[in-house]
């Protein structure tokens, strides 16, 4: 921190802190976490605490067809919206700041722009909080979903039947918790979220607001192991197609092809894994995994791709398996249009706030939206990077330093001063 004018003591930085909190107790886990998948009871209430908040600061709510929750600010009747806001749902045992921060963060710039807005000098645009429907894609997959759908990316019928593993639809989960809205949304004119950065570069340079220019290029595989169940005590060794052994020589795998390319440019994990039957005395038949590569170089995440669909072919041999794999979502490595980084700086500087440009390794709703408007994103430090986890924290210093930023950001965009940026 780097200014004397964002301090926690502030009217503005005291309501957002007593509103992060109230929102952060909402789904907590005993390890002080959250775990709020989306749709469930614990994302309901937390978007009930999004909705009556927006209520009590003068916005209207709205909840639109694939369940994103948009809190409008109409000062010029048919104009487009400036769009803030991030996501509420959670991973199953994540942190308060995922996403949350930056809803909250958005909130509070609204109402401070509502109450510092006088009357005759409306700005061009109106604005929107959003709250977007299932970032983190762990119930449903694909994450970003309610903004896959709002920017065009995803048909809304393919969205609502994607099912979770008991079964329900994402049309029957937003149902059920009264949250299967109507329409397509307001209509934009630019976008900005504010993130925690999840990861050390902020931290590690004392920098408190990040100016992402870029994110990661990611790919992200649905593979099923196919095997054949046998008795785990009987069955002769030779014979056995073991789903399991397959399935972890493909988890090793994925760590070995990280490990082919120098420098760290390459990120790989298996982080959901689904064994069939999963019972004591059963080789598995199935396996169903999610693989998720990431890297700063296409070329980089191309030759990795390679490797490991050569190593697939070597463990259907190796493990007497087969293995089917499908790619169920990516992104590239694409730019935010330097406008938004340049005016993000510009604010920035005016409130004396360090700055530094970083990368996005992490998805974000704002990697639809920057393809369709305009688009600010913006990070502040994660104490030690921790990320998707109960540990996850950011110094109160720091958010309410966010929270200025991104008022003075929305405030500008409001204006049109993002307008035909590419
Ligand atoms: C988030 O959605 C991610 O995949 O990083
Ligand atoms: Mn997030
Ligand atoms: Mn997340």
């Amino acid at each position: 921190m780097s200014t004397a004018e964002s301090t926690t003591t502030t009217a503005d930085a005291q309501a957002f802190l007593r509103d992060f909190r109230s929102l952060s107790v909402i789904g907590e886990t005993p390890g002080h976490g959250v775990d709020r998948q989306a749709a469930t009871a614990a994302d309901a209430q937390a978007r009930a605490w999004f909705t009556s908040l927006a209520a009590q600061y003068g916005f209207r709510t709205e909840v639109d067809r694939t369940g994103n929750v948009f809190a409008l600010l109409e000062w010029t009747p048919g104009a487009p919206y400036v769009l803030v806001g991030s996501h509420l749902d959670s991973q199953p045992t994540a942190g308060k700041y995922d996403g949350a921060y930056g809803v909250a963060a958005a909130l509070h710039a609204g109402r401070r722009l509502a109450e510092s807005t006088v009357p005759g000098e409306e700005p061009k645009y109106n604005l929107a909080v959003v709250d977007w429907f299932n970032e983190e894609g762990c119930r449903f997959a694909p994450s970003m979903m309610g903004s896959s759908v709002y920017t065009g990316k995803l048909p809304v019928e393919e969205a609502l039947a994607i099912q979770d593993k008991q079964g329900t639809t994402v049309a029957q989960a937003l149902e059920a918790i009264g949250h299967l809205g109507t329409g397509t949304g307001p209509t934009a004119a630019a976008y900005a979220e504010i993130h925690i950065e999840q990861g050390r570069s902020l931290e590690d340079t004392g920098i408190t607001i990040g100016l992402v220019h870029s994110c990661w290029a990611a790919a992200k595989y649905s593979v099923t192991v196919h095997g054949e169940q046998a008795h785990t005590g009987s069955a002769v060794i030779a014979d056995r197609k073991d789903a399991l052994l397959g399935a972890s020589m493909l988890v090793v795998l994925l760590r070995e092809t990280a490990q082919a390319f120098s420098g760290a440019v390459l990120h790989t994990s298996v982080g959901q894994l689904d064994v069939y039957p999963n019972s004591p005395v059963v080789v598995p038949s199935r396996v169903d995994l999610v693989m998720d590569l990431r890297s700063a170089d296409e070329e980089v995440l191309a030759a990795a791709q390679k490797l490991l669909h050569e190593g697939i072919t070597r463990i259907e041999s190796d493990a007497n398996v087969t293995i089917d794999v499908q790619q169920s979502h990516a992104w590239g490595l694409n730019p935010y249009q330097p406008a938004g980084v340049d005016l993000a700086r510009e604010c920035a500087d005016k409130l004396e706030l360090s700055h530094a440009p970083v990368f996005t390794l992490a998805g974000h709703d704002s990697i639809n939206m920057k393809d369709i408007v305009p688009t600010v994103m913006l990070f502040v430090p994660s104490v030690d990077g921790i990320s998707h986890n109960e540990r996850e924290f950011t110094h109160d210093d720091d958010a309410c330093a966010g929270v200025d930023m991104l008022t003075e950001v929305v405030a500008r965009l409001c204006r049109g001063e993002l307008d035909g940026a590419k």
